[in-house]
């Protein structure tokens, strides 16, 4: 992994780096929104497969509405973008389904914790599947990252397994897209616009398995329940989580143009960290000293990492 080659003096270079300091506070502030009102969601209303397609339909409509408005420009396509792009898609959709399911049985913050991981999973992927083989500094780096999440999950107070599994599946997922969008992120196509497509295709492969799992008629009961415990705002909680899904990731996929992807992982192992701490915060989640020792060794592992493979 290496930084763009820097093109321009010292004056551009400044703007870029306060460019990209407002990409990473604007996706971290929108992801610690996105998190907060998805759990509030999953607590009254525990339907992941169905919040999920919301998700994605909210943000695909939203794309579909800036372009033919024209507020942004359509990208131009041809079937084998589509055909590259599926891949892709699929591994999102099974990263962000497992990742919301997971969410529904287990503390935000464990989700979190768990998906600190990702950069383990990224490494022993391309190590044994793809046999690329990285120094040993960075297999090292491995050990504090699968050691914390490792003591965090033993020690979580509310440990449940669907809610492990899921995170662990979305670490997979996402290497596996990361790996495919590496190959199919193309020139022509901005990064806006690319994450606007990979919505519309999760948005296809996910709808049929989530009316399979969970279905119209669970769904209907469970809303006339949210909607009489929380009120009629919990359409809001609902709205929010949505919105915020696609615009945490449209910008996260905008500062990708402008970064490297190692970069780009440092930047979501630190918004890891103000998730895991606002929504500590805000649920009152319990957390025992060690619990929060093994988060931090996990944390600390990532930084090493991203510090080897530099
Ligand atoms: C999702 O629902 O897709 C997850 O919350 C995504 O997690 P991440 O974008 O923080 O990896």
């Amino acid at each position: 992994d290496q930084s763009k080659p820097i093109e321009a003096g010292a004056g551009s270079e400044a703007a870029k780096k306060v460019k990209i300091g407002i990409y990473f506070a604007t996706w971290w502030a929108l992801n610690v929104v996105f998190n907060i009102y998805n759990k509030k969601v999953l607590n009254a209303y525990p339907y992941p497969w169905l919040t999920s397609t919301l998700s994605l339909a909210c943000g695909s409509l939203m794309m579909l509405v800036s372009w033919v408005t024209r507020i942004a420009e359509a990208p131009k396509t041809d079937f084998e973008f589509w055909k590259t792009l599926f891949p892709v898609a699929l591994a999102h959709t099974i990263g962000h389904v497992a990742a919301t399911v997971s969410m529904s049985k287990v503390a935000v913050s464990f989700t979190h914790i768990i998906k600190s991981g990702e950069p383990a999973f990224s490494v022993l992927v391309s190590r044994f599947l793809l046999g690329e083989t990285f120094p040993v500094p960075v297999y090292l780096s491995l050990l504090p990252i699968i050691g914390g999440c490792a003591l965090a999950a033993v020690t979580e107070l509310n440990f449940n397994m669907i809610g492990f599994m899921g995170a662990m599946i979305s670490n997979l997922a996402f290497v596996f897209r990361n790996i495919f969008s590496k190959k199919g992120m193309s020139k022509s196509v901005s990064g806006m616009n690319y994450y606007a497509c990979l919505s519309m295709l999760s948005l296809v492969i996910l709808t049929p398995f989530a009316i399979a799992v969970e279905g119209p008629q669970m769904w209907a009961a469970g809303w006339q329940k949210a909607l009489s415990d929380i009120g009629p705002h919990f359409v809001w909680w609902v709205v929010a989580q949505s919105v915020f899904y696609h615009l945490y990731n449209q910008v996260s996929y905008m500062s990708l143009d402008e970064i490297s992807p190692l970069t780009f992982s440092i930047g979501n192992t630190m918004k890891r960290i103000s998730v895991i701490v606002s929504s500590i915060i805000i649920f009152h989640t319990p957390v025992q000293p060690v619990n929060a020792l093994g988060a931090a060794i996990a944390i600390f592992g990532t930084f090493l990492y991203s510090q080897s493979k530099q």
